[in-house]
């Protein structure tokens, strides 16, 4: 499975935590965009794709939701819910993406700009690319 788990330092004290992400430190990519998924409604599941060669980092800032990824060859579901808990995900692993817990904020750090032409949406045909 072309993804990893990224241990994040938490700089703790008596006033609460802070975590820093820094491109080529501890997120092992330049980081070209940013954007974060809340006020995500009950029941709801999103995701639905594979990228042909964006690599990203999944982080729960807040709350918890469940990652099922799938490279083609397995199949594996991933409950994040740890501001210190990074998800690295590679291409061509489908996603979706559910669970999300009420005050979730699921932040998400991508090597690029958004491109729609990086995303297969179409399950048979991620299959297809990956056989
Ligand atoms: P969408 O791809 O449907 O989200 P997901 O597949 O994760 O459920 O994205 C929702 C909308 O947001 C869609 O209109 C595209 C837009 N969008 C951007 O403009 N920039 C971005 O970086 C992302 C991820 C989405």
């Amino acid at each position: 499975m072309r993804i990893h788990f990224l241990q994040l330092q938490t700089h703790g004290d008596d006033r609460g935590a802070l975590i820093a992400l820094e491109q080529g430190k501890n997120i092992p990519f330049d980081i070209k965009r940013v954007y974060y998924m809340f006020n995500t409604g009950h029941g709801v599941r999103r995701g639905f794709h594979a990228h042909k060669a964006l690599k990203q980092v999944a982080i729960a800032v807040r709350g918890s939701c469940r990652f099922l990824l799938d490279d083609g060859q397995e199949k594996i579901d991933i409950l994040l819910d740890n501001p210190s808990q990074g998800l690295l995900i590679e291409s061509f692993v489908w996603r979706e993406i559910y669970d999300f817990s009420e005050e979730c904020v699921l932040m998400v750090l991508a090597d690029k700009l958004y491109d729609e032409s990086d995303y297969i949406r179409d399950y048979s045909e991620f299959k297809a690319q990956v056989s």
